[in-house]
């Protein structure tokens, strides 16, 4: 039974240039780097299928073919296996895209920003509210508990309003996310007042900074339409988000769990050792590696 309250779309903006990787987003998109044996988008996508999602809308640029492919059936590598009987790699390759889930892909003609991404996505994701994933950041919730955004859906079926992922970051990383301070509102919720994007340390709000999850109310594609260019010249989904607040509730709810910004080189490697380390098969061989190197 579905209750409107239940979020059934999760939207990826994929088509961002990712230059803090070039050379390898030369001709790849940075959503395809491999943490351990996964592409980044295939964690995002795990995760909103894990907290009730089954349909994923990639909005997707120049260079991102292999998103699609990703996703898509691979007949040919699927009857190689076949043949060579090995079943345990078909049924790994098939659940990449479980039967009951469905992707759409949208174009975002020329990198605009965050905001305007999602926006390119309003005629497919309707009148409902969705959720949002950010796939260069990798969100790992605690351990044996629930995934980052499965927290944030849940807080969304109890306030019925907007609600962001966000984490407390030190004081001189501020100017890298959308900052946000208001008045406390139950346990890991503040009822939000303001939102600045990349501000300043010395006019930061607050230190509560904005990781990559979202659960949107579909008014914020109005609030987009209407935003002109923000902090670095881009259409930010930040500023579309300050003006659904002066007509609707938006929640900020710190998560349990880890962020790792695999946007960035440094993120993207401690994203790799930590996530090798609990690899089931090789974490054990991949410790003693560590310990034998001389630092
Ligand atoms: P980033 O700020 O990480 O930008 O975007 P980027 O272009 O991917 O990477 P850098 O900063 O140049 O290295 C955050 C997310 O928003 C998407 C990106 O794909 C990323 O998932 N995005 C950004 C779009 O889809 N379109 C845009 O116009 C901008």
């Amino acid at each position: 039974m579905t209750t409107p309250r239940q979020i059934h779309t999760a939207v990826f903006p994929v088509a961002g240039l990712g230059t803090r990787f070039l050379p390898a987003t030369k001709a790849s998109p940075k959503e395809m780097l491999p943490v351990v044996d996964k592409p980044l988008i295939q964690y995002a996508v795990e995760e909103a299928y894990a907290a009730g999602m089954r349909h994923m809308v990639f909005v997707t640029g120049r260079s991102k073919r292999a998103i699609e492919d990703h996703f898509d059936t691979a007949y040919e590598l699927e009857s190689e296996l076949e043949a060579a009987g090995k079943h345990a790699l078909i049924e790994m390759v098939r659940a990449v895209s479980p039967d009951d889930m469905n992707c759409s892909y949208v174009r975002q003609p020329r990198s605009l920003g965050l905001g305007h991404a999602v926006l390119c996505a309003a005629h497919i994701v309707g009148e409902h509210p969705f959720a949002v994933l950010l796939a260069d950041d990798l969100m790992v919730g605690p351990p044996g508990g629930a995934p980052v955004l499965k927290q944030m859906v849940d807080a969304y079926a109890r306030l019925g309003r907007s609600v962001l992922a966000v984490q407390e970051v030190p004081a001189d990383q501020v100017r890298r996310y959308g900052i946000v301070a208001g008045q406390p509102a139950g346990e890991r919720l503040i009822d939000i007042e303001r939102i600045v994007e990349k501000p300043a340390p010395e006019q930061a709000p607050s230190r509560m900074a904005v990781a990559g999850r979202y659960v949107l109310s579909a008014g914020i594609f109005d609030e987009i339409r209407q935003q002109t260019p923000g902090a670095g010249g881009e259409i930010q989904l930040t500023d579309a988000i300050a003006r659904l607040m002066t007509k609707e509730a938006v929640y900020a709810y710190q998560y349990r769990g880890k962020r790792y910004d695999c946007g960035s080189k440094e993120g993207f490697l401690q994203a790799t050792v930590e996530l090798a380390l609990q690899h089931p098969q090789m974490g054990a061989g991949f410790r003693d590696y560590l310990k034998s190197l001389t630092l």
